[in-house]
């Protein structure tokens, strides 16, 4: 009698490796011991894809063969498995390789007929494909075997059959067929016998003929699923070169979650909006019996990886930000679209003749909106131009192309557009040609020009997770999972200095560091890259040390000032020569008065000053600082345009205060806005350029001057590219060309300072708390309050033991009483001892200007390196 536990009645596993991991011996150890664990308590099977590489190879060998030259890939291809077989010990001439030997030399007969016959057809094609499978996993027999592992070989296509339809021409029959999900325990188990570990091929199956055929490219997964529902197996796992999917793709966006569980629909619907990791039918037949799919990190077995299965979809969610390139928006509109029974079906007929598929769609009463995600040939192609012919006989057609969909991904997304608001605003100033509600709810998609894609995949990342702490789905950041980054390329000014910053904080003491190279390296670089602008203003909010005052006057800068005791430090710094602009906001109008005084130029937003205080508009030039009604900038808490703002004057009403300046006997001088703060795009200056330009007539004659406020930004992670000089002035040249006799004005803070300032502090305890290391340090958000206010990031790095790699993963915090009192979250750093100086990069701008004495903690003091 048949015992109850015996090998029938234990439930299998299937776990599932692709090309890279199975490409060396360290992934088959991973196998191994990975098999050898679930086989203590299930069946298991492994699926493999062919070696890295080795699909790529063969395609290439079956083009090679038609004029017989396919011997170096397949030399290519024996060398990759010898390879393998020597780091395993095993002798590749030995008899235990035989049946890998007898795949390839398959292979070179397939393809020297391809060279005999001149011919490819699909059906061989597959079976040459086919060997990069079959090789992988006869050699993995071999190479499992000494490592405690007795695999059974398992031919897939003794266990996957295709369903192909009548008319599927051969391509599709036998390389990209299709298998139906069934269970069938019963067919496994006859073919595996009583093994406990088996071993087969993904990609591969049978045509009911017997043929060999493969399920596409990519098709390995699919093939995992399909023998997981044919098992009934209690779980697949995915086991790939990532640790699973992530909010974002990690390479545009380091701080991309893990995510730790999803649904099968939202994970499908990742896969397919641009997730590299997984092939999006390949879900299906998992999903249709509820089998639950994990995908694992070979390299990193200790990961727990992404769990997929049918989460409860009642609660709404937003899961990631995903991003396509290279695809197409097209438009038709039409007047006789209007009501018109029938047009739809017209207008996507020459698509269905053309088998071009559609992606998204949007319509209106008059036109209609698609992108199309892959088209045969191109934009610049036949089946394309064919398309546009067709379509013109309806109506106008406008093409947009490269464009991108970016796609806030999750599941009732409609329920979420409350939480999903307010990161909107990363859309700002970025024109958006279509958005589309996917019909299962499970993404919002914005179409935009491609280069777009990236700035608004960070940007809105950033608005949907930086805050999304302790979410149970959500795992480490991607920063965290890979370890300590490679260290910088350039070499910045404080490295250069170190022995001088170790040497001022022998007292233990927090200290801003000021390097007044840079701050004129800066400014002349300004100066240089940017001719077309006439006056630099140091907008001196940003670091009004004297020091700094005195370094950028003498570099021919202009000072900027938000509030009188500005214009009376730079007055009192600089002497009666420096050129003031005074540039307040809701101001008292004593402040005015004082700084008129003090020979400051003075702008004003609104017909106050002119009511309450005509004297001082009379005789003078004024300017008038303007909304252009959008703005822009590093964080919202910065952008200082558009209609919620307060600042600026709307300039619709420039009429109007022109009235009142000129009836309280000034003149209109100049035109001032600014858009916002930490602005990396270049075109942002020219845009507000062409906007002011268009209201110089709206100002009178007395017109001197167009101010274009500051905002010019400076990197803040490492990669993140530098504001392109070069194309703001190549945006600004024509402008100015265009406005002889009016001179254009930038007045930044931050570029002139930012790099040129860091923060020494000195590490005060190194504690784990619950398996979280802090790092607390001699100075908080009291001298750095940039990360608490805007999640700001700053470069961290422990001074004391530069260069030595970083090797811990901490948290930086200061000692105020705040929560929020974080300098540096998620950072990795030479491991630091108490005592340690630690150096806060970035910080010469609104650091020391932004802080206080909180808790009654004086701010770190500020020295200037000359
Ligand atoms: N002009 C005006 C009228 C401004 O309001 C500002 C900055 C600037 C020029 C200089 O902007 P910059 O070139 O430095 O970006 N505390 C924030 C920045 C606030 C900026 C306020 N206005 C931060 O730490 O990011």
């Amino acid at each position: 009698m048949r015992k109850k536990e015996g090998p029938v009645e234990v439930p299998w596993v299937v776990l599932k490796f692709g090309g890279t991991s199975v490409a060396s011996l360290a992934a088959w150890r991973t196998i191994a011991r990975e098999a050898a664990g679930r086989a203590r308590d299930h069946r298991v099977l492994v699926v493999c894809s062919a070696l890295a590489g080795v699909t790529d190879r063969l395609e290439h060998a079956v083009a090679a063969a038609r004029s017989g030259d396919h011997g170096a890939d397949l030399a290519a291809i024996r060398a990759a498995h010898a390879e393998l077989a020597a780091a395993a010990g095993l002798d590749p001439a030995g008899p235990v390789l035989e049946p890998l030997r007898a795949v390839l030399d398959e292979a070179e007969r397939l393809l020297q007929g391809v060279w005999l016959t001149g011919e490819a057809p699909p059906r061989l094609v597959a079976r040459v494909l086919a060997a990069g499978e079959l090789a992988a996993t006869r050699l993995g027999v071999a190479v499992l075997a000494p490592l405690g592992v007795e695999a059974r070989w398992l031919d897939a296509r003794q266990l996957l059959e295709s369903a192909p339809r009548p008319l599927d021409p051969d391509e599709r029959r036998y390389l990209e067929a299709a298998v139906l999900p069934v269970q069938a325990p019963e067919r496994l188990a006859a073919a595996a016998g009583d093994a406990r570990v088996a071993l087969t091929q993904g990609f591969i199956a049978r045509t009911p003929d017997g043929d060999t055929c493969l399920l596409g490219r990519g098709g390995s997964d699919t093939s995992a699923s399909l023998l997981a529902a044919l098992a009934g197996a209690e779980t697949l796992e995915i086991w790939t070169d990532v640790p699973g999917l992530f909010t974002a793709d990690p390479r545009e966006v380091p701080a991309a979650r893990l995510i730790r569980s999803v649904g099968y629909r939202e994970a499908r619907e990742l896969a397919s909006l641009g997730a590299k990791v997984l092939h999006p039918p390949c879900l299906d037949p998992a999903a249709r019996h509820r089998i639950p799919v994990t995908i694992r990190c070979t390299p990193h077995p200790e990961m727990a990886g992404t769990r997929i299965e049918g989460e409860s979809e009642a609660q709404p969610a937003v899961t990631a930000v995903t991003c396509r390139r290279g695809g197409t928006l097209l438009s038709l509109a039409t007047v006789t679209m209007w009501d018109t029974p029938g047009f739809l079906a017209r207008f996507f007929a020459p698509f269905e003749e053309l088998g071009i598929s559609v992606d998204l769609i949007g319509t209106s009463e008059a036109a209609i909106s698609v992108t199309l995600d892959s088209l045969p040939g191109g934009v610049e192609g036949r089946v394309f131009k064919r398309l546009l012919a067709g379509l013109e006989e309806l109506g106008e057609v406008r093409v947009i192309h490269p464009c991108a969909v970016v796609s806030i991904v999750g599941r009732r997304i409609r329920a979420t557009l409350g939480e999903i608001a307010p990161a909107l605003t990363a859309f700002q100033e970025r024109p958006v040609h279509l958005i589309s509600n996917s019909a299962e709810d499970l993404n919002l998609s914005f179409v935009v020009d491609e280069d777009e894609g990236t700035p608004l995949v960070r940007r809105l990342h950033d608005l949907l997770f930086a805050a999304r702490g302790d979410d149970p789905r959500l795992g480490p950041t991607w920063e965290r999972l890979r370890g300590p980054p490679a260290p910088a390329p350039a070499a910045p000014w404080w490295e250069r200095r170190r022995g001088e910053l170790l040497a001022l904080e022998a007292d233990g003491r927090p200290r801003y560091v000021y390097d007044l190279a840079t701050v004129r390296e800066r400014a002349r670089r300004l100066r240089e890259r940017l001719p077309s602008v006439g006056r630099l203003y140091y907008s001196m909010k940003a670091n009004p040390h004297p020091a700094i005052l005195a370094a950028l006057h003498a570099e021919g800068f202009g000072i900027e000032c938000v509030s009188i005791q500005e214009v009376e430090a730079a007055r009192e710094r600089l002497g009666a020569g420096a050129p003031l602009l005074f540039t307040p906001n809701f101001c008292p109008v004593e402040e005015y008065a004082g700084a008129a005084a003090r020979g400051a130029e003075l702008t004003v937003d609104g017909p106050q000053l002119c009511q309450d205080a005509p004297a001082l508009v009379r005789g003078r030039g004024v300017a008038v600082r303007l909304d252009p009604g959008w703005g822009a900038g590093h964080h919202e808490k910065v952008r200082t345009g558009g209609p919620g703002s307060k600042f600026g004057l709307p300039p619709e009403e420039l009429g109007a205060l022109r009235a009142a300046v000129e009836a309280a006997g000034g003149h209109v001088v100049g035109l001032h806005a600014h858009l916002g703060s930490g602005i990396l795009e270049p075109a942002a200056w020219p845009a507000l350029a062409r906007l002011l330009a268009s209201l110089a007539a709206a100002a009178g004659d007395g017109l001197e001057w167009i101010d274009l406020g500051g905002g010019l930004g400076v990197p803040e992670r490492p990669g993140q590219p530098e504001l392109d000089l070069d194309a703001v002035e190549a945006g600004l040249a024509p402008i100015a060309a265009a406005l002889p006799g009016i001179e254009l004005r930038l007045e930044p803070g931050r570029y002139v300072v930012a790099e040129a300032g860091v923060l020494l502090v000195p590490v005060t305890q190194v504690r784990r708390k619950s398996g979280t290391v802090f790092v607390g340090v001699a100075t908080g958000m009291n001298s750095l309050i940039r990360p608490a206010l805007y999640g700001a990031w700053h470069p961290i790095v422990n001074l004391s033991r530069h260069p030595a790699a970083p090797d811990l993963f901490a948290q930086v915090v200061g000692p105020i009483c705040e929560s929020g009192d974080v300098l540096g979250r998620d950072r990795w750093l030479a491991t630091p001892a108490t005592g340690d100086v630690l150096l806060i990069g970035n910080a010469g701008a609104y650091g020391h200007a932004m802080a206080s004495s909180y808790n009654l903690r004086p701010p770190a003091e500020e020295v200037v390196l000359s």
